[in-house]
């Protein structure tokens, strides 16, 4: 492989209409932070770059609806998710935004060079214009009928209700969003990047040169390329974006997805009036970090708008990731199915690399993948407690007792040793094999089998049980330890920065480079250690609890938001839906939790049984209406404690598409416990 002089690194600049959630740190933020971290500790001559994407009609309808300017919308947002990067340890060496000045004339020169060039086609087409707030209007400001399902909230860019994907004259009744009014039809230019033209050039530079790109990322591209690719409009009606740098353009702007990408140009300019050498230099090897939903940006029109302009470098990879789920559901910024980072610092504070752990190590690199909480849990306390954290807190606690902190001499080594020893290149070298190829869990794991090693040694030494009898084998033993914990305050350091800092403290070491790793005297005999502290600690049953509710509550606050019908679910088998046991029973008693607003504990009668069941509706059912209720019930789920309270079952329910709630219940006359199928 060719050798790069540096490095730029570029992370997909989030919207600056929302805060960050774990499906953006799984998919964009955190791979490109291991990566970079682990570059500087190479010490390669590396930048990390990101920051705001602040156009778009996302924006101004966001800040439509809040009776608020997109200006506030973006400066509410990007403080927020600027800092929240920060106090996660995502270490990029500028997080800018695309409302800078230094950006406007970046992404304005841009457009000017390729326009003076004769890069782009103008085109004059009708679209729909709002003749009473005097505005041609984005297809998200267009609301009608849909042709498919008759939903009548359908957008001008995607049915909601059935999900399919629409131009806005598809729509039936159309109405714009802003007066309410009827748009009609006008001529309107706009500028065209003529993509057919790039096309052997992109074909050649994808489909020949890049067959090391991830298998997702490549296939993607070719899928694309294998369309045909059509001229794209790189201009749009809107007030709020980078005017179009011409004389007759008034009302017009940069479409969001050619200013967006030059937003990484301008945010380099920012940090280092150097910038060039970093986009100009074919010694630089420039890798995009993005979701999947961004691949076609960032690897085919991106790269026709820099090929066009010239005089740029074009990326050498790009490792989109898939999606990451919640709990089985698609994650969701209007929904608020998510889980925010800037909530989870605050209620997980000092635990930054739990998350980080969790999210690598189910990172989804090849398929869309879920986080649960109790995953969460499970990772937390079966490993980084018992593996990572049990071991080097083993091997400082007896080199205190034992040795007053001083790192032993080692005394001749037994082949079992010696083999341990030497599995520490090898995991290092795995480890870097992995990183250069972005494949962060397969990383990660490699570098907790060092840890996992290293428990696993001091298990079968057991150094505590020999130290009367074999004082200088115990001398042996925890030197080997205490390299292993070092090499690990190092190897893991990409990967859990504020844990590797703290061991390192606890080590009494200061800042290692990776390079350093594997040396047989990382720590040196006579070195005194540090004092032991906490390096992880288990998580509780009831804080998954709380979080499990939170989200509960938000399915909550969904059903009575009035959303639209959901698309209908995948097929499952018939044995799939045989497998649930689902029984008429009658509510005996019924009360609301304390502390909570959303649930209530009932006792049900099954006809089998007489069991508990904990359900999320006491914002629609007072306790006393229901008692004596029939209804159907999941008997054969998974009992589950809510707060405190062992939930047996499920009560079925019906919502409809304004949120109303209402008990499934049986027709006619039938005794409890009779089976509903
Ligand atoms: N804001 C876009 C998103 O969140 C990503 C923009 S990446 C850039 O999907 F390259 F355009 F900056
Ligand atoms: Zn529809």
């Amino acid at each position: 492989m060719k050798e790069f002089k540096r490095y730029l690194i570029t992370s997909a600049l989030p919207y600056a209409n929302g805060p960050i959630h774990i499906g953006h740190l799984a998919g964009v933020y955190l791979p490109s932070d291991i990566y970079t971290r682990y570059l500087r500790l190479r010490k390669r001559e590396v930048i990390h770059i990101c920051g705001s994407d602040e156009h778009g009609v996302p924006i101004t309808i966001k800040a439509r609806q809040e009776g608020v300017t997109p200006s506030q919308i973006v400066d509410r947002y990007h403080d927020l998710n600027k800092s929240s990067f920060e106090r996660f340890g995502i270490t990029f060496d500028i997080y800018s935004r695309t409302s800078s000045a230094v950006h406007y004339e970046t992404a304005a020169q841009f457009f000017k060079t390729l326009h003076d060039k004769g890069e782009f086609i103008e085109k004059t087409t009708p679209q729909y214009y709002d003749p009473e707030a005097k505005q041609f209007l984005a297809d998200r400001y267009i609301q009608g009928t849909c042709p498919h399902c008759s939903n009548e909230n359908a957008y001008g860019d995607q049915c909601e209700k059935c999900g399919s994907s629409l131009n806005a004259t598809d729509l039936i009744n159309p109405r714009s969003t802003i007066s309410g009014s009827t748009p009609v039809m006008k001529d309107t230019k706009h500028w065209f990047l003529p993509l057919d033209k790039y096309e052997p050039f992109l074909r050649k530079w994808i489909l020949e040169e890049k067959k090391d790109w991830k298998s997702n990322v490549y296939g993607q591209c070719k899928s694309w390329l294998d369309q045909g690719l059509q001229p794209r409009a790189v201009s749009r009606d809107l007030d709020w974006g980078v005017p179009v740098p011409l004389d007759n353009a008034k009302g017009k702007v940069l479409y969001v997805w050619f200013d967006a990408p030059i937003g990484y140009i301008s945010a380099t300019k920012e940090l280092t009036p150097d910038w060039e050498k970093f986009w100009k230099d074919n010694d630089t090897r420039m890798i995009h970090f993005i979701g999947k939903d961004n691949i076609v940006f960032h690897c085919i029109v991106f790269p026709a708008m820099l090929n066009a302009e010239g005089s740029y470098i074009l990326p050498d990879n790009v490792p989109a990731n898939e999606f990451l789920n919640l709990e089985n559901d698609k994650i969701s910024t209007s929904r608020n199915w998510a889980v925010w980072l800037h909530e989870y610092l605050d209620e997980f504070p000092g635990k930054q690399d739990v998350l980080r752990y969790v999210l690598c190590a189910n990172a989804p690199e090849t398929k869309d993948n879920d986080f649960t909480w109790k995953d969460f849990q499970t990772r937390n306390n079966n490993e980084l407690v018992a593996i990572y954290g049990n071991f080097v807190n083993r091997a400082i606690v007896l080199t205190n007792k034992y040795f007053k902190g001083r790192v032993p001499e080692p005394g001749e080594m037994n082949e079992y040793d010696l083999r341990v020893l030497d599995e520490i290149p090898v995991i290092r070298q795995n480890i870097e094999d992995n990183l250069d190829n972005f494949r962060f869990r397969e990383a990660l794991k490699a570098a907790m089998n060092l840890a996992r090693l290293g428990n696993k040694y001091l298990a079968d030494t057991e150094p505590w049980k020999i130290f009367k009898s074999e004082p200088d084998r115990v001398k042996t033993i925890l030197n080997i330890a205490l390299q292993l914990s070092a090499t690990l305050s190092v190897l893991t350091e990409p990967f859990l920065p504020d844990s590797a800092d703290r061991l390192k403290h606890f080590l009494n070491m200061g800042a290692t480079p990776w390079d350093r790793a594997g040396e047989k005297e990382l720590l040196p005999a006579g070195h005194i250690i540090g004092d032991r502290g906490l390096l992880f600690e288990k998580i509780a049953d009831e804080e998954i609890e709380n979080q499990l509710n939170k989200l509960l509550a938000t399915k909550g606050e969904n059903m009575t938001a009035g959303r639209s019908l959901q698309p209908p679910k995948d097929n499952i088998s018939y044995e799939q839906f045989a497998e649930m046991d689902i029984r008429t029973g009658t509510i005996t008693s019924a009360e609301k939790v304390s502390k909570t607003k959303k649930l209530l504990k009932l006792t049900i009668d099954t006809g089998i049984d007489t069991r508990t069941v904990v359900s999320g509706i006491a914002e629609y059912f007072e306790p006393g209406a229901i008692i004596g209720k029939q209804v159907s019930v999941l008997v054969n789920l998974e009992p589950r404690k809510i707060r405190g309270i062992e939930s047996k079952g499920m009560i079925l329910m019906a919502e409809d598409p304004d949120g109303n709630l209402e008990f499934v219940v049986p027709g006619g006359n039938i005794e409890n416990g009779s089976v509903v199928k």
